[in-house]
């Protein structure tokens, strides 16, 4: 009896240790959509779960069932009925899994051909996304804007996209928004997204890349149109010019080491290796958005990259006096 309060006890409190981490760390999940293409995924699923748990709990019924019926009644040998031949034992099953598989199939081409990318025509926003290790790099093609692993867009717009990467095979994905989207060198790839609810929303490369693949995070935060045209009106901004000496010379410091890397034009038409800063603390994250941007973090990385994001490619020696210049000069930078 002790023991099978034990487990009890030991189940009760698993049970309530899951619910407690549910309910702390919120993970993203197609289950609650905020996208068109999440809402078809949503349906599928729970269509195909219900249908599935209805056959196990038929077949598992039928089993109990039958155990209990012809169990072993005190040395009374009972055998049941055997049946053999009959052509109905066969077709009963086949015509069930045919319907069945008929339905789940009509289904899923149903869902396929709704989340198929629209006519290229229909679109409010054009958007490239390249993959990089380990971050994302966002061109609004028509706004004439580059950012990085912060994704902006109005609630309720068509945005079309195409996906290319820089290096190896990434995949995007934002589960509440949109499918998962293979990221592959050399070839582009195609996906949409339209919103219909203001928020932010997480998501993650769900395609192993290298030792940083868990740090290539992505927060898309949906608007309304009117924030999204503030924050587009924005980012076209040129980037703020220094004012003070300290200003000063942490902009040389960053024209002369860091551009080879990084753009302070928004528009930046050139490629490049990491993240345009023009409007660096505009963002509320950095670092592939696995890092609060927040000014200690920011000085936190400066001072060392690669305890922060081993392998990642900057790889700087700088003094502290430097430090404070550059992040004198960066913090201008909304
Ligand atoms: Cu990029 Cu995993």
């Amino acid at each position: 009896m002790e023991a099978v309060c034990m487990k009890i006890h030991k189940i009760a409190f698993l049970a309530g240790l899951g619910l407690v981490l549910s309910g702390c760390a919120p993970s993203p999940t197609f289950l609650s959509p905020a996208s068109l293409i999440a809402d078809h995924e949503a349906s599928l699923y729970w269509e195909i779960l219900i249908e599935t748990i209805s056959i196990f709990i038929l077949i598992i019924g039928a089993f109990i069932w039958i155990f209990i019926r012809d169990r072993d009644r005190g040395g009374k040998k009972i055998v049941p009925p055997q049946l053999y031949g009959k052509l109905a034992w066969a077709l009963i099953p086949l015509l069930a899994i045919i319907l069945l598989d008929g339905a789940d199939f009509v289904a899923m081409a149903q869902t396929m051909f709704a989340v198929a990318p629209p006519a290229a025509a229909t679109q409010d926003i054009q958007l490239h996304i390249i993959g990089h290790r380990w971050w994302w790099e966002f061109d609004y093609q028509n706004q004439h804007i580059k950012t990085a692993n912060e994704l902006h867009i109005p609630v309720g717009a068509t945005v079309q996209i195409t996906l290319d990467s820089v290096d190896v095979i990434h995949s995007f994905w934002v589960p509440q928004l949109t499918g998962k989207t293979d990221v592959i060198p050399g070839q582009t790839n195609h996906m949409w997204i339209t919103s219909d609810q203001v928020g932010e929303f997480l998501g993650q490369c769900t395609e192993f890349c290298g030792t940083e693949h868990a740090m290539m995070r992505i927060k898309a935060i949906v608007q309304s149109q009117a924030d999204f045209d503030a924050w587009v009106a924005d980012q076209q901004k040129l980037a703020l010019q220094p004012q003070t000496a300290q200003e000063q010379a942490g902009y040389t410091l960053v024209t002369t080491l860091c551009a080879s890397c990084h753009s302070l034009n928004p528009s930046e038409p050139e490629f490049k290796t990491g993240p345009n800063l023009a409007h660096l603390f505009s963002r509320s994250t950095f670092a592939g958005a696995t890092y609060d941007l927040t000014e200690e973090n920011i000085r936190l990385w400066l001072k060392d990259t690669q305890t922060m994001k081993p392998n990642n490619d900057m790889n700087l020696q700088l003094a502290p006096q430097e430090i404070d210049q550059i992040l004198a000069y960066l913090k201008l930078l909304k």
